[in-house]
């Protein structure tokens, strides 16, 4: 059977060509875009004519200024878009002749399917809801590695079109994934709270750095180790590692957009604010610590090495770099950074010629680790002589650099 992907962008292209690897599949996007496996169609029309399966992959934007990489904590909540989503459905209905298998793939928060897209989506479609568990970077590999695979349904049955889609991810899966079905609202809830639920993890190891930093004598990893590996009572390793605040497309907005489900349901309490706000907090303690580091050093310019929000990709949207180069600069300080990929330009030099203080922000094998296909770590330019380079991954060792001392964020044991 034929699959078709509408929205072919970051996330949209790339799960599209990794079922292109066994199966015949088309892409239909408003913007143009290529492929060598994807066979590229030029209508909404086209590509519903051509598609059993149809999985919509469009966005779901937040407002200007809800990514993350500025503070947000005190804008009022606002929930996503769903027009994209809303034009994927009137093409189905408008070009299908016969039933289609339909399959939203984009992030929305609980409750938005039913009450939006099901009453607008012709009743002669199935329809399931299946978010992915996916970042930047890793899209292919994350795709067919997932923890689980989400699929929801009216009901929270596991209805004929679940299973057909099961068996469908069977062809292409290289682990063997967990394969959850709840209802439509549930599957919404999953994947958005996994997302915020890393923000909250992120947010209480750096919690752990901040005090390490005012206590003293305390390496944050010390105790994140030891917490980590407590699995008796609080879960696994991953994400325990103090460092840069959670970022990216997807975890700073939703929690930024859960601040508005929770006012929207009357929740009486607003934990996302919280964790937004330490999440900001927490930039601007690592920003100020620059600044100092600038002083005591005869006032070395500050530059952060890594602009978009990880390595290895061109993406800014809720980078945690600009997000502390925005603290800096509130504090009447100049920042640059090193970035070879960053998609937004701004402030971004090549190289630098003389001493500065360094924030590594970005770390291969922190952020890649896991898919055991992380690439050795590099520095985007020489680091000359007389710089200090502040490490909060605290993996670059005093000795490594040349003239270069390094300061690890968060051990303040460290000689
Ligand atoms: N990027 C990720 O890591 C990731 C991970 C999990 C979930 N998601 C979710 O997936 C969805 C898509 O994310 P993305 O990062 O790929 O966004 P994106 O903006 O990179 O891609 C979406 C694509 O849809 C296209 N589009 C918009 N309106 C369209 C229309 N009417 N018809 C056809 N194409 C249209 C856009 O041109 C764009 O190419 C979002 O809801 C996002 O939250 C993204």
């Amino acid at each position: 059977m034929n699959i078709g992907f509408i929205g072919i962008g970051k996330l949209g292209l790339d799960c599209a060509e990794v079922f292109a690897e066994q199966h015949t599949v088309f892409g239909y996007d408003i913007y143009p875009r290529t492929s060598d496996s994807v066979q590229i169609c030029t209508t909404p029309k086209e590509l519903v004519e051509n598609s059993d399966w149809i999985f919509v992959a469009v966005p779901t934007p937040h407002a200007e200024g809800y990514d993350g990489s500025v503070p947000s904590s005190h804008m009022e909540p606002r929930d996503f878009g769903h027009h994209a989503v809303t034009e994927a459905i009137e093409y189905i209905n408008t070009y299908a002749n016969n039933s289609k298998r339909v399959v939203l793939i984009s992030t929305v928060l609980p409750g938005t399917t039913r009450k939006y897209f099901i009453p607008l989506l012709d009743k002669k479609h199935q329809f399931v809801y299946n978010p992915y568990l996916i970042a930047m970077g890793s899209v292919k590999w994350d795709m067919v590695n997932p923890e689980m695979i989400m699929i929801g349904t009216e009901d929270g049955d596991e209805t004929a079109l679940a299973g057909e889609l099961i068996d469908l991810y069977k062809t292409i899966m290289q682990n063997d994934p967990r394969y959850v079905v709840g209802t439509w609202d549930e599957c919404e809830a999953i994947k958005i709270f996994y997302n915020t639920f890393i923000s909250a993890k992120v947010g209480l190891a750096n919690m752990i750095q901040d005090f390490a930093i005012k206590i003293g004598n305390i390496n944050v990893d010390v105790v994140t180790d030891a917490l980590a590996k407590s699995t008796m009572r609080i879960m696994g390793p991953k994400y325990m590692t103090a460092g840069m605040g959670d970022a990216g497309a997807c975890h700073p907005r939703d929690n930024i957009a859960l601040r508005w489900l929770a006012q929207e349901y009357d929740l009486g309490y607003d934990m996302f604010d919280t964790i937004m706000h330490a999440r900001e907090i927490q930039a601007k303690n690592l920003a100020h610590f620059l600044i100092e580091q600038s002083e005591i050093n005869n006032g070395l310019p500050i530059v952060i090495h890594g602009k978009a929000y990880k390595p290895d990709v061109e993406y800014c949207i809720g980078s945690y770099s600009t997000l502390i180069g925005h603290y800096i600069e509130e504090k009447g300080v100049k920042v640059t950074y090193l970035d070879p990929l960053a998609d937004d330009p701004a402030g971004v030099v090549d190289s630098i010629d003389a001493a500065h203080v360094v924030l590594m922000a970005h770390n291969r094998h922190i952020t890649y680790g896991y898919t055991g296909e992380a690439k050795d770590d590099v520095f985007y330019c020489t680091i000359p002589e007389g710089s200090v380079i502040v490490d909060p991954w605290r993996t670059i060792q005093n000795h490594e650099v040349d003239g270069v001392s390094v300061i690890h964020y968060g051990n303040t044991r460290h000689k």
